[in-house]
């Protein structure tokens, strides 16, 4: 099972101290193995984003308590290693190539899901696409907007129209969301189309569950802190900040499968949904100054420059090939 903490983090989030912080900050996970397993040993559990971090952690997890578990994303070389894993530990896993940003990739996953398995027990939306990001770094990069609306709403959403359909008419079912306490906030320059695209499916998917809860099907919203995983890594402030790891944090959705409240925040995410909306005046314009004053990190501006660099090299080449004609 993943205990360690990805290559990232700085090694104090490792000392003592940090780790209490974490788990004083929370939310606290389920411990106990066997209440996970009194709840889904036997039951199809699908995971998106299987991958990696959480999605992986997770995947191992609720397969050492005896659930049937469904690995989706892009990469099927690590979905196979995680798959392989668990199956040395004596647990099942099948893996599934899913792209979300692609209509056609989420139709053929569920059909297969569908046909392999006949329904689905558990639905964790965990797949996501973080960005962080200028605007005006954005405006020849489409993928941009593909990347994160794929990944973090429309994708979820085709998926849980394709699998929710049989867990309302078997009358049971649920479905936890992974979204971030982000969208607790207020709004943060750079993070707009990550924050906007994971505010869009959370409502939605909380009407959705609404509407569910009377047909059996019930939601939980896990409003995720910082996770030290691959995709917090690029960010230096963010390796050296007390944050969970991906085992923390699946113990947190086998706590929400188990309990299933409707939500699980860090303590500081309800306070700031209040304080948010009261506090726009002051915060908008501090936020806008900081930004102001930092722009973008030499990671950003170096990797859509290699992206650029790649465009108008591709772009050349197109142009000589015109010319020969
Ligand atoms: N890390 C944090 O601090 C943090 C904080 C708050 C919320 N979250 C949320 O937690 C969830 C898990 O993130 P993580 O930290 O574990 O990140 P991660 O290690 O980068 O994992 C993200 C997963 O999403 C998959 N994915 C990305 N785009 C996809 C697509 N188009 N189709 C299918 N799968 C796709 C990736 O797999 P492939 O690349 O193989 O497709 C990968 O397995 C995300 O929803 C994220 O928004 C993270």
């Amino acid at each position: 099972m993943s205990t360690r903490l990805p290559s990232g983090p700085s090694p104090i989030v490792h000392h003592p101290i940090a780790r209490a912080a974490a788990y004083l900050i929370g939310p606290r996970g389920l411990r106990d193995v066997e209440r996970l397993r009194a709840e889904v040993a036997g039951k199809v559990v699908v995971v998106t984003g299987a991958s990696y971090g959480l999605g992986a952690a997770t995947a191992e997890l609720f397969a050492h308590a005896g659930a049937r578990v469904v690995l989706a994303a892009r990469s099927m070389d690590q979905l196979r290693s995680v798959a392989t894993e668990i199956a040395e530990k004596g647990g099942e896993a099948a893996v599934y190539q899913l792209d979300l940003t692609s209509e056609e990739s989420v139709t053929e996953f569920a059909d297969a899901v569908l046909h392999d398995f006949g329904g689905v027990d558990y639905l964790i939306h965990n797949a996501g696409k973080s960005l962080r990001r200028s605007v005006h770094l954005s405006y020849d990069r489409p993928k941009d907007v593909n990347a994160t609306s794929g990944a973090n709403y429309v994708g979820p959403m085709r998926l849980t129209l394709a699998l929710l359909p049989g867990m309302r008419a078997r009358g049971s079912g649920h479905i936890v969301n992974v979204s971030t306490v982000g969208v607790m906030f207020g709004v943060v320059p750079k993070w707009g189309f990550y924050l906007s695209s994971k505010a869009a499916f959370d409502i939605w998917m909380r009407a959705v569950g609404m509407e569910a809860r009377g047909d059996g099907v019930t939601l939980t919203t896990f409003y995720a802190g910082l996770m030290h995983t691959r995709m917090s890594a690029p960010s230096r402030w963010m390796r050296l900040l007390p944050g969970q790891t991906p085992l923390d944090a699946a113990r947190v959705l086998a706590r929400g499968v188990v309990e299933k409240p409707r939500t699980l925040t860090p303590v500081y995410g309800h306070p700031f949904a209040i304080l948010a909306p009261v506090l726009r005046f002051p915060m908008e314009p501090i936020l806008g100054f900081v930004y102001r004053r930092l722009g973008d990190t030499q990671a950003s501006l170096s990797r859509v420059a290699a992206g650029q660099s790649e465009v108008a090299r591709i772009g050349v080449a197109e142009k000589v090939g015109a010319h020969a004609e």
